[in-house]
C-alpha cells in the first residue's frame, strides 16, 4: 500500500492557509501555489540518492556529493496541475515535463484521457504526477494508469490538498505509488469539492469561473 505523507512544515502550512482563503486574489494565489509546490518538492526529494564526485574548488580538490540515479519527470494533470510546475522547476530545472489531459465522460462520469505527452526515456525517469486537488481520485488514478501504460515504473503523486476518498481510490488502484500532500482534509461534499479545501483550483489559478 502506498504511503501518505502530509508535509507539516510551518512554511507550507502558513502559505496553505492563504491559498485557502477566499480573500486571496488570482495573482497572490498563483504565487503561493508556486511557493508551496517548491517547498513540497524540497521535501519530496529528500530520498534522492547521492554519489561522490570529485571537483576542484579554488582552494583544492574536494570529494563532494551530487544527485545520482534516476532522472526526474514532472507530469501535471491538465489544467490545474500546471499551476505547480514552475515552482517545482525552480528547484529541479533539469526535470522534463510531460502532460496528461483528462475529461470526465458525461454519461459514465469516468475520466477519459484526451492528451498524453511524456519524455521519450520514460523507463529511466522517476515521475512526480501533479494535481493540486486529490478529490475523488479518479483523475489521479487514471493519469497514473496512462503513464504506467507508456512504461513509467517509478511514480509519486503530489497534491496540495487530498480528501480521504481520493487517497483511498489511488491507494487501491496504485499500491506502489506514495502520495504527498500539504493537507489531508475532511471529506468531499455532494458536488465533489474537498471540504474545507480551497474551491476550484483551476478557476482560482487561471482567474476563470
Ligand atoms: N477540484 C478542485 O479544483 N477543487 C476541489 O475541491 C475538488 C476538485
Amino acid at each position: 500500500m502506498g504511503k501518505v505523507h502530509v508535509f507539516d512544515h510551518p512554511l507550507i502550512q502558513h502559505k496553505l492557509t492563504f491559498i485557502r482563503d477566499t480573500e486571496t486574489g488570482t495573482k497572490e494565489f498563483r504565487e503561493l501555489v508556486d511557493e508551496v509546490a517548491a517547498l513540497m518538492a524540497f521535501e519530496i526529494t529528500r530520498d534522492l540518492t547521492l554519489q561522490d564526485v570529485t571537483i576542484n574548488t579554488p582552494v583544492g580538490e574536494s570529494t563532494s556529493k551530487a544527485i545520482a540515479g534516476k532522472k526526474l519527470g514532472l507530469v501535471p494533470i491538465l489544467r490545474a496541475g500546471l499551476g505547480m510546475v514552475d515552482g517545482i522547476l525552480q528547484l529541479m530545472p533539469a526535470a522534463k515535463v510531460g502532460h496528461v489531459g483528462l475529461y470526465r465522460d458525461p454519461a459514465t462520469l469516468e475520466p477519459v484521457e484526451y492528451y498524453v505527452k511524456l519524455p521519450s526515456d520514460v523507463q529511466d525517469r522517476e515521475f512526480i504526477v501533479i494535481d493540486p486537488m486529490l478529490a475523488t481520485g479518479g483523475s489521479a488514478a487514471e493519469a497514473i494508469t496512462s503513464i504506467k501504460k507508456r512504461g513509467a515504473n517509478n511514480i509519486k503523486l503530489m497534491c496540495l490538498i487530498g480528501a480521504p476518498e481520493g487517497v483511498e481510490v489511488v491507494q487501491e488502484a496504485h499500491p506502489d505509488v506514495d502520495i504527498y500532500l500539504a493537507s489531508l482534509d475532511e471529506k468531499l461534499d455532494e458536488k465533489g469539492y474537498i471540504v474545507p479545501g480551497l474551491g476550484d483550483a483551476g478557476d482560482r489559478l487561471f482567474g476563470t469561473k
